[in-house]
């Protein structure tokens, strides 16, 4: 094979990789609700959620939660889950039934316990899923 036509092939195969790249990036935001997204957003820090988790990708006490929508984690167990709405739902209303490896068990449930009756009221769960799904 001729050297032009070996860089040709490297160059086209570049560009396809790159276009499945972007394809990849297009489908992985969730349609989202800006205006639920916005109020789980001022839940958010009313119910203090971001004293131990951040929006932008540090690890805090708890994990962050900015990209995490449809990936899989790891829990203590060993097993693996996708965090999907049922995940997430249970993930705020009953935080130790599933618990990300690395992390401690207890912390969360223990602090957001005065908030639950507020937490269990669907307008104020669904809000703050739409927030996390709405986290890039
Ligand atoms: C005192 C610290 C603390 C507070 C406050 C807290 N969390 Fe958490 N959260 C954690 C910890 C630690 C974990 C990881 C252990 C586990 O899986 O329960 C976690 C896990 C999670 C997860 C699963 C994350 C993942 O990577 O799968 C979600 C979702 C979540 N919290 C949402 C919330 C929301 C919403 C609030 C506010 C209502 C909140 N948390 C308040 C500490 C906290």
């Amino acid at each position: 094979m001729s050297r032009v036509l070996l860089v040709l092939l490297v160059v086209v195969s570049l560009g396809a990789f790159a276009a499945c790249r972007q394809e990849e990036q297009k489908a992985a935001p969730p349609n989202v609700n800006a205006e639920l997204a916005q109020r789980g957003k001022e839940l958010f820090g009313k119910y203090a959620c971001n004293t131990c988790h951040s929006t932008t990708g540090q690890a805090g006490i708890g994990p962050a939660l900015n990209g995490i929508y449809g990936k899989q984690v790891k829990l203590d167990d060993g097993s693996t889950v996708t965090r999907d709405d049922a995940y997430l739902r249970e993930s705020i209303l009953n935080p130790d039934a599933k618990i990300v490896a690395g992390y401690p068990k207890g912390s969360m449930a223990n602090f957001i316990q005065p908030y639950l009756p507020e937490l269990q009221k669907e307008e104020n769960l669904s809000a703050l899923v739409e927030y996390i799904k709405s986290l890039q």
